[in-house]
C-alpha cells in the first residue's frame, strides 16, 4: 500500500454497483473446499449441494463451484483475496492452517508499515491472504520490494489435500476473520484496467501505484495489478466477482456496459427472485451484478452461461 493517494472518480451520476456480494472460486473437490472454508477458516456454511458450497465471512461470501482448472498458477501472486483479521486472528488462523497441513508464507510486512500479511492457498489452489492492519505479535520479516529481504516462494504454497488436525481440531483457537479486506485481480495492462474500474465500475481510486491500483467499488476495495496471465480463462466462469445492484440500477448498468461495447449476458434468475448479469473486464476477468430481489424487468431461468460469448477486445 502507498502514501500516494490520488483521488480519482467519475464525477457523474453514472450507475454503479451499490455493494459487494462476494467471490466465486473454482473447486476441484467441494468437500475439501467446505472443510477449508468452514473447518479451517471458521466461516459459516450457508449452502451445500452438488453445484456449490457457499460460506459467509461476515460481510462477504465465498462460493466454491466445481470447475476444471482456472485456478492461479503456482508461481503467481494474483489473483488473491485478502481477509481482514485482528492480530489475535492472524496468529490463530495461521495455527489453524498449519494444523491442517496448509503451508503459508512467513508473517511478513513492508518496511515502515504496521500491517502484517500471510499468503496461503485453498486445496484447489486459489490464493488468499490474511491482512492484519494492526500487525502481529509474531516475528515479522520484510518483503523484498520495499527494502527487506523476504522473497515469497509461491510454488511452495501448493499442497495435496487437507490433513486431519490433532484431536479433531478441538484444541485450536476459534478466531474467524473480521471480514473482507481487499482483492487483487490480474490484468493484462494497468492503465486499461484502471480506466475500466473508474469509468465502467464507477470506482473511487485510493491507491494509485505504478504496479497496483485499488479503488472503492460498491464500498469494497477492488484491486488490479498487471501480470502476464492469471485472469479468468476464456472457457471459465470463475474466479468471478459479484457486486450487488439495486433493483432500479440493473437496467441502467446494462445500458452503461453497452455504451462501452462490453458484451453482457441476458438478465437471468436462479430462484425467480434474484436477477443476475454477467460480463468481463478487458483482460477477461469474469464479473457479475446481482440484485437479490425486487428487479422488475424480464429475467430468464432457462439459461446456461457461455463464458466465451462475453469475451471482447478493445
Ligand atoms: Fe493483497
Amino acid at each position: 500500500m502507498s502514501e500516494i493517494h490520488t483521488e480519482e472518480r467519475v464525477q457523474s451520476d453514472s450507475p454503479r454497483p451499490s455493494g459487494f456480494y462476494g467471490i466465486t472460486v473454482p473447486s476441484s473437490d467441494l468437500q475439501q473446499s467446505k472443510r477449508f472454508l468452514v473447518d479451517v477458516l471458521c466461516g459459516k456454511l450457508l449452502e451445500e449441494n452438488a453445484r456449490r458450497v457457499r460460506v459467509d465471512f461476515t460481510n462477504f461470501i465465498i462460493t466454491a463451484e466445481p470447475q476444471e482448472g482456472g485456478v492461479i498458477k503456482p508461481h503467481l501472486e494474483q489473483p488473491h483475496i485478502a481477509f481482514d483479521v485482528t492480530p489475535e486472528a492472524y496468529a490463530g488462523l495461521r495455527e489453524r492452517l498449519h494444523a491442517h497441513g496448509v503451508p503459508t508464507t512467513k508473517p511478513w510486512g513492508r518496511m515502515g508499515k504496521p500491517y502484517a500479511l500471510t499468503y496461503f492457498r485453498d486445496p484447489s489452489g486459489n490464493q488468499y491472504e490474511f491482512f492484519s492492519p494492526e500487525g502481529t505479535t509474531l516475528e515479522k520479516v520484510y518483503g523484498g520490494r520495499r527494502g527487506g529481504d523476504y522473497v515469497i516462494d509461491f510454488p511452495a504454497l501448493a499442497y495435496d489435500g487437507l490433513k486431519d488436525p490433532a484431536n479433531g481440531g478441538k484444541d485450536l483457537p476459534f478466531t474467524p476473520p473480521t471480514g473482507y479486506n481487499h482483492n487483487t485481480s490480474a490484468v493484462r495492462e494497468l492503465a486499461e484496467a484502471k480506466h475500466f474500474v473508474v469509468h465502467v465500475l464507477g470506482g473511487d481510486v485510493f491507491h494509485n501505484e505504478p504496479a497496483h491500483v485499488t479503488a472503492w467499488v460498491g464500498g469494497f476495495a477492488y484491486g488490479v495489478a498487471p501480470q502476464a496471465e492469471g485472469w479468468t480463462l476464456p472457457e471459465c466462469v470463475s474466479p468471478r466477482f459479484t457486486f450487488t445492484v439495486k433493483p432500479d440500477e440493473m437496467d441502467p448498468m446494462r445500458r452503461h456496459l453497452d455504451s462501452f461495447g462490453i458484451p453482457t449476458s441476458d438478465v437471468v434468475t436462479e430462484d425467480g427472485t434474484d436477477a443476475r448479469l454477467y460480463f468481463r473486464d478487458p483482460s477477461g476477468n469474469m464479473l457479475e451484478l446481482l440484485c437479490l430481489n425486487g428487479y422488475q424487468g424480464k429475467t430468464r431461468s432457462d439459461f446456461t452461461l457461455d463464458p466465451r460469448e462475453l469475451l471482447y477486445d478493445q
